[in-house]
């Protein structure tokens, strides 16, 4: 079996290499290939992988290179996990929203669409290319913004999913609440990427009991805590939102925060720096624990059951993805994309049947699917209007003196990003 990584040299990937090793049973991975273009960070990323893989007595084989056309050729499966003008594009991102009161957030808000602006044209390429080299690979999408990025490559035709941690870190925690092992926890998730909401957690699979008012009656301040919101509101929604929610309910609580804070651009870019001089001693041969202060935690673990399941091999049968609505959530087109539980197979994933909504996420879900739409629209026809008309559609953006101001600015931080402007 050989995976290719776009985006190899990125400071997560030991994570990722953590997983393959210790999941080998799961995923046999006899090669693979780590493509980056910046040679020095994929050296020392490359180097710490082959050590970790050593020390596990992992017999696969890692290349690292730059030509994205040999890393894919043949390859069964595609990761992508990179970020278009770094931390540096992001930390712009983070900033000017917050200039006039807007949430300043990598994937949520308007800092969200700078970054599909600047993503969706580059991921197409790659997964042009990717299909002239391996026409039978799966692209697994991690790269941001993963709802959009991935309703790009299914609308282009590709054979993609999407995927994001945060439900396999919510099932993680669950499960230890309760005491019991992560694959007993089956999660009721609904929404999109980054906007979802765990609706019931059952013991067992899709059909066991549901034991989500037990974990808020015993774990509710525990939980609230985590997600930063009050543990009356959770009582109340009677749900566990994921805690990209919390941009939503405390919209003008957190850009209070963020004013008065370092961005998280600049928090993981000084970790970054740290964390490469660590990959670069040759006594190292595990992932760091610093790399545990990333949001990335258990994504390792997602990639191995998604790719294993994909690929015929074993894995969960039930996993939390981003695949085409396809009449999932009745009140969405059908080729919008949805983070949901879906069966996963060789022939892709199939959505499991989810429960209508209550209105107070519908109309949420409804809203940013709406602006997913103009935001892709805006990210592959480019043009002022388009992206002003995605803004306005924003429910955490709205009106037309904010919408004019943050498209100038968007237009204004990413020029060098942008073909069109
Ligand atoms: C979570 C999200 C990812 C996001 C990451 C950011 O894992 O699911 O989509 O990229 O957090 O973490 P960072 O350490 O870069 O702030
Ligand atoms: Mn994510």
């Amino acid at each position: 079996m050989k995976l290719t990584v776009v985006g190899g040299g990125s400071t997560y990937t030991p994570e990722l290499i953590d997983g393959f090793a210790r999941l080998r049973d799961t995923l046999p991975v006899e090669e693979l290939v780590l493509v980056d273009p910046a040679a020095d960070r994929l050296e020392l990323v490359g180097g710490l992988a082959r050590r970790i893989f050593a020390r596990q007595g992992h017999p696969g084989r890692i290349v690292t290179t730059a030509d994205l056309d040999a890393g894919a050729e043949g390859a069964d499966a595609v990761l992508l996990q990179l970020r278009v003008g770094g931390q540096a594009a992001r930390e712009r991102d983070e900033s000017w929203p917050l200039e006039c009161g807007c949430i300043g957030q990598e994937t949520t808000g308007a800092g969200g669409l700078a970054k599909a602006l600047r993503t969706v044209p580059v991921v197409l390429d790659i997964a042009e290319r990717v299909r002239r080299a391996s026409p039978r690979a799966w692209i697994i999408d991690f790269t941001n913004p993963v709802g959009i990025v991935t309703r790009a490559l299914l609308q282009a035709g590709h054979r993609a999913v999407g995927l994001c941690n945060v439900a396999i870190g919510l099932q993680r925690k669950f499960a230890g609440l309760l005491g019991t092992a992560p694959a007993e926890v089956h999660l009721g998730h609904v929404g999109l990427n980054h906007l979802t909401w765990e609706t019931v957690v059952r013991l067992g699979g899709p059909e066991g009991e549901n034991v989500l008012p037990k974990l808020l009656a015993e774990h509710g301040e525990a939980i609230a805590g985590d997600l930063r919101l009050p543990r009356p509101l959770l009582d109340r929604l009677g749900v566990v939102p994921s805690y990209y929610l919390r941009y939503y309910y405390a919209h003008d609580e957190v850009v209070r925060d963020l004013r008065t804070k370092p961005s998280r651009a600049s928090e993981v870019a000084a970790m970054e720096r740290e964390l490469l001089t660590m990959y670069g001693d040759p006594a190292l041969d595990e992932k760091p624990a610093l790399l545990a202060e990333r949001g990335g935690a258990y994504y390792s673990e997602a990639a191995v059951d998604l790719a294993a399941a994909l690929l015929g091999g074993g894995g969960s049968p039930y996993q939390v993805v981003n695949a085409l609505n396809k009449g999932t959530l009745p009140f969405l087109p059908d080729d919008a994309v949805i983070e949901v539980q879906a069966a996963v197979g060789p022939a892709g994933p199939v959505p499991l049947p989810v429960p209508e909504p209550d209105p107070l996420f519908s109309g949420l879900i409804a809203n940013v699917t709406a602006y997913e739409d103009l935001a892709l629209e805006a990210a592959l026809r480019g043009g002022r209007d388009r992206v002003f008309r995605a803004l306005l559609a924003h429910p955490l953006i709205g009106q037309y003196a904010y919408a004019e101001t943050l498209t100038d600015q968007l237009i204004a931080h990413n020029r060098e990003h942008l073909a069109w402007a």
